[in-house]
Parts: C-alpha cells; structure tokens; sequence
C-alpha cells in the first residue's frame, strides 16, 4: 500500500528556530580531550583545538552548544576552570569516577565557540546538585559582566577582555534522577530553580532559562515533577527542559524504530502538563521546551563500564559505533522534533564528539563521520524555514512496544525561497514503501534531490578501518508531475527530497 500525505503552505506548525540544531559538548570520557581539544595533534591549532574536529563540527552543522554537563555539571566548580592551566586543580568526578584535569575550561569552551563561527552558540550550565544562588551569581557575573567587579576584572585579568555574553542557562541537570549527585525532590528542586532565576534576572532580565524536566519519560515522578516544578518557577523560566535516549540493545527492532512515537509523546505531554500550570495560573505565557539531550545510546552498556573506573583522564567511555538502522531512528527523531517546532525551539543532540557522537577521533589519529552525522548534517542543512503540516496516511506494522505504528514518519520544510524539503523515514526493515505526497498551492514543478541513508547491512557502520563504508546515496525515479510528488523509499531508510 503508498503512504500519502498533502503539503499545503496554508497550513504550517511553526518557522523552525535554528536552536533545535543543537548540540552537547560534556567533561566525560574523550569528548573534550582528545575529541575537540588536544593539544600536539598535527591539526591542532595554537588553543590546542583540533582543526580536522573543527571542520566536521561545522559540516554537521549545529548551532547551540550546552556545556559542560550533563551529570558532570552537579559536581563542576566553575572557578576550577578558569585563570592559568598550570595553577588549576585537579578533581575528582564523581558522575563518571574520572579526574578532572581543567586544562579546558569556560575560557576555551567560548574561544572553541568562536572558532566554530557565528551560528555557534554557548548554552552554560549550572551546578544546582552541590552549589546554589551565590555561586551561580558568581559565574553569571564572572562570564557576562563587562568590567569593574571584583570577578569581571579577574575575567579581564584571565585574558577575557570581553565579556562572554552567554544568554541561555540550564538551572542544573537532571536534578529528578537518584543518580544525580545532590539529587533533589521535585519541591526542593522548584524552590532552588526559582530562588537561583530570580537572582540570575536581577544581573541581567535578558537571559534565557531552561528548568529541568524529566530524565525520561518513564521516571516515576514523570509530569508531576514538571507540574510542581513549573508551580513554583513558571514566570521565571523560559523553557522546562526534556531529555530521552533511545538503546537499540534493549528493545526489539521494530519497537526501537518506532523510537519517536515515545518522543512525540513526550513533547505532547509536557507541552500539555506546561499549558496545565499556566491555565492554572491564568497566565498568557506559554513555557517552550529544550529537549536538551537526544540521541541513540546503548545505555545497558554503560552502567558497568563506569562502575569499575578508578578515576582515570579521559577514559573511552559511551564511545557507541552507530548502524544504519541507529541513524534511520535518529533521523526519526529528528522529524519528531520538526513537527514540534512550534513548542520544542533548543534542542541538543547528545553529544557531539567520541561520546555518543555523530563524530568520532583517534587520540593523535583521524577524526570522522559516524552513520548519525549524516541525518543530522542534512537537516540541519534544509530544515531551515516554515515546518508544514504534514498528516500521514501510511500503511502501518505491529510493535512489542508501542503497539501499532506507521511505516511513515515525515515533515516537511519550506524555505524562505519556497523550496521545499521533505524529510521521510520508512520503518519497514524488508519492504520499500512508495509514497505520494499532493501538493497544494505550492508552485513546485521538479525534484531537485532525492537522496536516501539505508544499506543491504542494517548493521553497517563506520569505523578506523572504513571511515566511510556508509553514506547517503542518490535515489532514481523520484517525480513532480500534476502537483504530485511520487516516490519510492528504501526498507529501513532515511530520505531527503528537495523540491523546486
Ligand atoms: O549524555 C550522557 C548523560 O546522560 C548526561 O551526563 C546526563 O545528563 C544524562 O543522563
């Protein structure tokens, strides 16, 4: 049976906000050093940052980038790392039972920003599990305050002439997981968040501010804890953040492909739990969301790796190597995201080099693309401009997990210049699926691209040894013709079809 859906630009869900192309740069394993950071590399710059790391960044895409945790953060005292490399202290990380050597810090996750380019942008988080207001304060006016304070002049006297300018801050991570170091209820938790944004605006009104929702879905405080925490921080907050891994090793594969049929729900149910409290509180103004840490990550591994640590630098740790079936899901997910562009604008695939990464090094060796880089490139690419409704007929398959699901997940994006770009994953792991797709009111007359991320391998990855064994390729046969889009997709693929 074809899958069809209509385009029509009368009925959009929102312009996409470039923040959902973000991304997670966390002190864990060998994502800061030896992934971006190393000094002695041969493409290693002067800051010690590596230049073949760089240009991939860039290639990818992203935009936002939150730092420097993650779990690592409950334990982070920022001034560890700032001020000369020699005299900064060596520390004990208890999220992942490492040291912390500081030789990357505030100083040159901003310098690091700068040399990715304009589109890169810092999204700091705060130590909410063992520190509190006063140090946040501290931070906010060590980063941002231009000068003439005690720790705006020590910035100045670091090396940082200008101030950072950091506008977007995670008050904590995950502070509603028991694994959270300083781990809190939903009530501490709200109290702190709200005590620590009301001081923050009273630097500065300007900032942006992400409380913490839910780890994922499936915690048992789910939605109550965002509930009681947007209770108390509601008109102080300007996002509730979400977070959701997916593990290919802990479901069976035609549940795992159905992957964002959980994150679409989860959205629903924050935005409706987020309406809930303002409706409650009889407020016009509407909380957005930062899914601030998705990917694939094949979690049941990860547990016992860190647990037999005895605090090592920079260990290989979460160094998952993605299939083509990960990247089909993770270009789902991406899809998910789009079609809530209207209430989800950050989000932040986690992370970005070595640890659960589109991107992977070799300590002194080479640095290349993992499968998931290339969903991830391609719509940070073309998914910019006016998110169109898209609502799918499609013929559907039995999950374990979710029950019913449809073989097609798709959105689609129109530019400013009214091309348009259809993103579609067929979930079928042994059927093509043919699609149509009416289009309405849109003056588009040809294909200008139909390329397709899918193998003969479901588990064909890249590696040392084949850096580049899988890549999109171009599909055939793809057509406008009478206002009609047709096509055939691949089993198990992920799609972009550009129309002009
Ligand atoms: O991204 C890896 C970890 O996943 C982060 O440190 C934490 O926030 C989440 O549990």
């Amino acid at each position: 049976r074809t899958a069809r859906f209509t385009l029509d630009p009368a009925f959009t869900v929102a312009r996409v906000n470039p923040r959902l192309f973000g991304s997670f740069v966390e002190h864990l394993g060998r994502c800061v050093y030896t992934g971006i950071f190393e000094p002695g590399h041969p493409t290693a710059d002067e800051a010690g940052l590596r230049q073949d790391v760089l240009d991939l960044i860039r290639e990818l895409g992203v935009t936002t980038i939150r730092y420097p945790g993650g779990n690592f953060v409950s334990g982070y005292k920022w001034e560890d790392s700032v001020g000369p490399v020699e005299s900064r202290p060596r520390r004990l990380d208890l999220a992942w039972r490492s040291t912390e050597t500081n030789r990357f810090g505030l100083s040159e996750y901003i310098a690091f920003l700068k040399k990715l380019g304009p589109q890169a942008e810092p999204m700091m988080a705060i130590n909410l599990g063992t520190r509190g207001v006063a140090e946040a304060l501290e931070l906010q006016e060590y980063a941002n305050h231009p000068s003439g304070t005690a720790l705006s002049d020590l910035r100045v006297a670091h090396g940082d002439k200008d101030p950072f300018g950091i506008r977007l801050w995670c008050l904590g991570n995950e502070m509603d997981g028991p694994w959270q170091t300083g781990h809190k209820t939903a009530e501490e938790y709200g109290r702190l968040a709200a005590e620590t944004a009301r001081a923050m605006r009273q630097i500065d009104n300007g900032i942006e501010l992400v409380a913490c929702g839910s780890s994922t879905q499936s915690m048992p405080t789910f939605a109550e804890w965002e509930a009681k925490v947007l209770a108390e921080t509601y008109d102080l907050v300007d996002y509730i953040s979400l977070h959701a891994y997916y593990d290919p090793s802990a479901t069976d594969a035609d549940s795992f492909l159905a992957s964002a049929v959980d994150m679409e729900s989860f959205i629903e149910n924050v935005v409706a739990t987020c309406d809930h409290v303002g409706a409650r509180l009889k407020s016009k103004k509407k909380i957005n969301l930062s899914f601030d840490e998705w990917n694939v990550w094949y979690m049941s591994r990860t547990h016992d790796q860190v647990s037999v640590l005895d605090w090592p630098e920079a260990p290989r740790l979460l160094e998952d190597n993605y299939t083509v079936t990960d990247a089909v899901v993770l270009g789902s997910l991406l899809i998910a995201l789009l079609r809530h562009a209207d209430r989800v604008t950050v989000a932040c695939l986690a992370q970005l080099v070595n640890v659960i990464a589109p991107i992977t090094t070799e300590p002194g060796g080479p640095a290349w693309r993992q499968t998931t880089f290339f969903p991830f490139a391609q719509a940070s690419k073309h998914g910019r401009g006016e998110v169109l409704d898209v609502r799918v007929d499609s013929p559907v398959y039995e999950t374990e997990k979710y029950g019913e699901a449809d073989l097609l997940h798709a959105t689609a994006v129109r530019a400013d210049d009214g091309t348009v770009t259809v993103f579609a994953v067929n979930r079928s792991r042994t059927e093509a699926l043919p699609l149509e797709v009416a289009l309405n009111g849109l003056d588009l007359t040809r294909v200008t691209e139909h390329s397709a991320l899918s193998d003969a391998d479901p588990d064909a990855r890249n590696t040392l040894a084949e850096p580049d064994r899988v890549a999109p390729h171009p599909v055939d046969g793809t057509r406008v013709e009478d206002g009609r889009l047709t096509a055939v997709l691949e089993p198990l693929s992920w799609n972009v079809i550009r129309l002009a």
